[in-house]
């Protein structure tokens, strides 16, 4: 089977290996892929951007055109998902996993989530949502602080402001609806209860269509739990960056929480998606919040995580191309999922300066063999071949993680950690504590 990855992360390096992993692909196409797509087994990458994503669209299908209905394209990325790149690519006759332009507005806007999440009793924090800043600001004083502000529309993970006084999150509205510091993505914000816990992500595969619910065989299978590192330094400190490193499974999410995820979550999401009717074959990503009063949804994506994706993959037990297609064809309620006993840790590397501007264009070394020798494998995202000498090169903040299972925390932290001691760049920067308990959790509020 040939396939088609869409994105160019580390989460999609991280697909395009899963796919490549599984005896039935024959190869992996990635568009655009990165400087570590362009070395792994099997993939090749087509370098255009996802921006024109009819004109994406139309590539995969020339791609595909000896086999479309033979042939598997999986969405990494939720912009492209937004702008309905499912939708062009079933128009086109090819098979796709990610929700269909209508489904992916669960990301797409966080008003159209809240209401969902209210309407089918999904267990969320409280919030309204407001066009008119005075509005917003009312509501604010009404709530008091701490409270948390977000912009409605897709904002690249700045549209969010948990605010510890009434008068940051005024500043918020003010940065976002007044001056219009996101663009159109501002234009309405949510206001939100603050919810005090740890957070965690569980990402799920999801097989939902009108055909499949009337034949009752709609599905959603949650994967092991995961938990990102948001702040840039060690101890949960510094600014928040795209995230830093991932765990998986996550301390703390024990059979009760589970438990509590699929009766006040999971099982009233499947329902939602299943009333609205939404052709949603693809994957979902459950960001929670566990609370005294259990686990509650602060948001869904409708994709996979990044970074978590490169700590959970490597955990599976199961082939992922056989999963995508279930997931295709409707047959995922059928399909085990099985995951390794353990643990996976893949800490991030990122560029000096990151999250702020960093230079780009920096030679990175890689010693295979000491990476082979921890029995990691390293997920690249943002590096790219240069032309000219076809040397691995960064090109983004998040430069590239090692991934590494253990039988405990120490065992997969510390072989992960020996991977990521063996690449090298200039200005190279991570932290240490990824995977150690609490060390997800800040003590101080912030954006
Ligand atoms: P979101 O994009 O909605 O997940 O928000 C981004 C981040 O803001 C989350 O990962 C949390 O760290 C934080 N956050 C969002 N909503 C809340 C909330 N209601 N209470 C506390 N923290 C929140
Ligand atoms: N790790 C958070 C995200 O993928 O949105």
């Amino acid at each position: 089977m040939k396939t088609i990855v869409i994105g160019s992360g580390g989460r999609e390096h991280a697909i395009a290996w899963a796919l490549a992993s599984s005896k039935t692909v024959d190869e992996v196409v990635c568009i655009p892929g990165n400087g570590g797509t362009a070395r792994e087994r099997k993939c090749r990458n087509i370098p255009i951007s996802v921006a024109d994503v009819a004109s994406v669209a139309d590539a995969c299908a020339r791609e595909l055109a000896c086999d479309p209905a033979g042939s598997l394209v999986v969405v990494g990325p939720e912009d492209p998902l937004a702008a309905g790149i499912s939708d062009f690519l079933a128009e086109r006759g090819l098979r796709v996993v990610g929700p269909r332009r209508a489904g992916a507005t669960l990301e797409a806007s966080k008003d159209v989530a809240k209401r969902f999440m209210e309407k089918y009793g999904v267990a969320c924090a409280k919030s309204e949502t407001h066009d008119d800043p005075a509005a917003a600001i009312a509501a604010i004083r009404r709530i008091g602080a701490p409270v948390v502000v977000k912009a409605d529309g897709l904002a690249a993970g700045k549209g969010v402001v948990v605010a510890a006084t009434v008068d940051e999150a005024v500043a918020a509205v003010e940065s976002f609806m007044v001056s219009g510091s996101l663009g159109a993505a501002g234009n309405r914000v949510v206001v939100e209860e603050y919810l005090e816990g740890e957070e965690v992500s569980i990402l799920a595969a999801v097989s939902s269509t009108p055909a499949l619910a009337a034949a009752g065989k709609a599905s959603i299978k949650p994967f092991v739990s995961a938990r990102d590192h948001k702040r840039l330094l060690d101890g949960a400190t510094g600014p928040n960056t795209g995230g830093m490193g991932a765990i998986a499974p996550a301390d703390g999410v024990d059979e009760a929480v589970l438990a509590r995820f699929r009766s006040d979550i999971l099982e009233p999401t499947l329902r939602g998606l299943v009333s609205e009717g939404y052709d949603y074959r693809g994957f979902i990503f459950f960001g929670l919040m566990v609370t005294a009063r259990g686990p509650k949804l602060l948001e869904y994506n409708v994709r996979l995580g990044d970074p978590e994706t490169q700590a959970v993959l490597p955990l599976m037990d199961f082939d992922f191309a056989e999963l995508c297609l279930a997931i295709e064809r409707g047959t995922l309620a059928d399909f085990p999922l099985s995951w390794k006993q353990g643990y996976a840790c893949a800490p991030v590397a990122v560029s000096s300066g990151y999250p702020g501007s960093y230079p780009k264009g920096l030679p990175i070394e890689i010693d295979a063999e000491a990476v082979a020798r921890a029995g990691a494998k390293v997920f690249v995202a943002g590096a790219v071949t240069e032309g000219a000498t076809g040397r691995l090169v960064t090109s983004g903040g998040r430069v590239l993680a090692a991934s590494a299972v253990g039988a405990t925390v120490d065992e997969a932290r510390r072989r992960s950690y020996e991977a990521l001691d063996a690449c090298r760049f200039e200005g190279m920067a991570f932290r240490r504590d990824i995977g150690l308990p609490g060390a997800a959790v800040s003590g101080t509020l912030g954006s």
